[in-house]
């Protein structure tokens, strides 16, 4: 009787000890969550996905006279002007794609300039 009070006594130890250390280790767990840096939209994909058919995959195509945008000259903002808000042919885009997504796109097509 002796032994299993001292078993008991020892089990409940481990127990209470093993239970603050999981609480640490949540502990660590959510600091780091909380650091992960949040990635904006893929500006690429949005390209391929909205923008190919009149540029082209490489931006170069010119479908249905749409520029040419590895000799484009315009400025960042001046293309999510373009982009917003369309130029002649090119389409508006202001009711597709969000702000933050019109940016990530016009970011993507500076790098299509040779
Ligand atoms: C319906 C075909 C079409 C689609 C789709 C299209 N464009 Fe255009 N884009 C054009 C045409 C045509 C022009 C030239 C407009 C003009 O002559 O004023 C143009 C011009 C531009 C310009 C201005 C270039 C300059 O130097 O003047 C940018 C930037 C541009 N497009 C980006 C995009 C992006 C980014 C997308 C996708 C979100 C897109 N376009 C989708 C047809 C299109």
């Amino acid at each position: 009787m002796k032994q299993l009070f001292f078993f008991m006594l020892i089990a409940g130890l481990i127990w209470a000890c093993g239970e603050t250390s999981t609480e640490k280790t949540n502990g660590t767990e959510n600091t780091t969550a909380q650091t992960e840096v949040k990635e904006g939209p893929d500006g690429e994909k949005i390209y391929k996905q909205y923008c190919i058919t009149c540029h082209g995959l490489y931006g170069d195509m010119g479908a249905s006279g749409a520029f040419n945008l590895t000799t484009s000259a315009l400025s960042l903002d001046e293309r999510v002007l373009v982009i917003t808000n369309g130029r002649n042919v090119m389409t508006p885009f202001k009711d597709l794609l969000s702000e933050e997504k019109i940016k990530a796109v016009a970011e993507y097509t500076l790098k299509l300039k040779k």
